[in-house]
């Protein structure tokens, strides 16, 4: 009888504040970054192995997307099983399967790259942890995990902490790295772990350039070396606005860096642009609403047409209010996603 061996873990998607947009070698980046974990979008991801029937060293995997088989997946997912053979022996002497769902519709736009390779990432680590009948240290489990999600989807690496993540080295973050992220809920102000995350669906459309893409295009880019330098002066200053919870100073960083994404992206050749008019127009009611009301409320954007309003709780009344009449219109089918500042991954079962 053969014994087949089981974990499941549910693993955030996250969103960058300071974007991570460019990369070198393998999946490390160009710049370090910055992002708020978020609660209600996850990935739940099991993986059961048992011993192979034959001597094959194949890859022997099965990939059940939403509990039907997904070819196309399944691909991507072998070519990272052989990317990580080397630290995990077990891929190659067990039979495995995958099965995997988001907690968000997959025509939301929502990048689920992160949350499913962070996911991925924490039970192959679980897996090789129960299979050598050995209980390694919580920080260094994390940080073999975030390794892992890093090499199968770079800003993967950032969702498995909690509350705000950074990755890529620098210098004014303790312990960070260029190969896994760090957990920075402990030094920021309070309000930020208030954060509420309501993400407008301008499209929820298949994106029409891949992330893979749009990081290979930043090699020939003009601007790209302006452009690291311009993330390292905003990592700096960002810092500071997040230590003493300074929201002005938050936005106007964060606005600027979801802009700056997508003005690379209209500047790369070859050029291409993932706004939507709709996104444009809400753009400008959240200006003009902030500007009237005085009220702390941001966007930004991620690799695709979508916005995500960050804003404090204490004004999430006023903030649904200003959603349901103004910007609820530009929403494809009138959607919106409604999320925070999140808790990080969880060990199911
Ligand atoms: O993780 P990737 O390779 O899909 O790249 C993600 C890049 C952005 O989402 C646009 C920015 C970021 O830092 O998450």
């Amino acid at each position: 009888m053969h014994t087949t061996k089981q974990v499941t873990w549910q693993s955030p998607s996250n969103i960058a504040l300071i974007k991570y947009w460019g990369k070198h070698g393998n999946q490390l980046p160009n710049n370090a970054s910055i992002s708020f974990t978020m609660e209600n979008c996850y990935s739940e991801t099991t993986l059961s192995i048992e011993p192979k029937l034959s001597t094959s060293k194949e890859i022997e995997l099965r990939f059940y997307f939403d509990k039907k088989e997904n070819l196309a997946f399944r691909i991507k997912i072998i070519q990272f099983f052989e990317s990580i053979h080397k630290e995990f022996s077990f891929l190659r002497d067990y039979s495995i399967i995958v099965n995997s769902m988001n907690s968000f519709p997959h025509s939301s736009g929502i990048a689920s790259s992160a949350s499913a390779m962070s996911a991925l990432a924490l039970c192959l680590c679980s897996m090789d942890d129960m299979l050598n009948k050995r209980k390694i240290p919580k920080d260094k489990f994390f940080e073999r995990a975030s390794t892992i999600a890093r090499i199968g989807s770079g800003s993967a690496a950032r969702s498995v902490y909690p509350t705000m993540v950074s990755w890529g080295k620098f210098k004014k973050i303790k312990g960070s790295s260029d190969k896994f992220a760090t957990e920075c809920g402990d030094w920021i102000h309070p309000v930020f772990k208030t954060f509420q995350n309501s993400i407008l669906i301008a499209s929820g459309d298949e994106k029409k350039v891949s992330s893979r893409v749009g990081h290979s295009l930043m090699e020939k880019n003009p601007f790209a070396p302006a452009r690291y330098k311009q993330a390292e002066d905003n990592m700096n200053e960002l810092i500071k606005a997040l230590m003493v919870g300074d929201l002005e100073q938050f936005g106007e960083i964060v606005e600027s860096e979801a802009l700056t994404l997508h003005a690379l992206m209209m500047c790369s050749k070859p050029s291409y642009t993932l706004m939507t008019p709709n996104t444009l127009a809400m753009i400008e009611a959240i200006r003009d609403f902030r500007e009237s009301s005085k009220l702390p409320l941001y966007f930004t954007l991620d690799a695709g047409p979508n916005i995500h309003l960050l804003y404090p709780k204490k004004i999430q009344s006023k903030v649904q209010e200003f959603i349901d009449l103004e910007l609820k219109q530009y929403c494809e089918n009138g959607r919106i996603i409604f999320d925070q500042v999140g808790k990080g991954p969880k060990l199911i079962k």
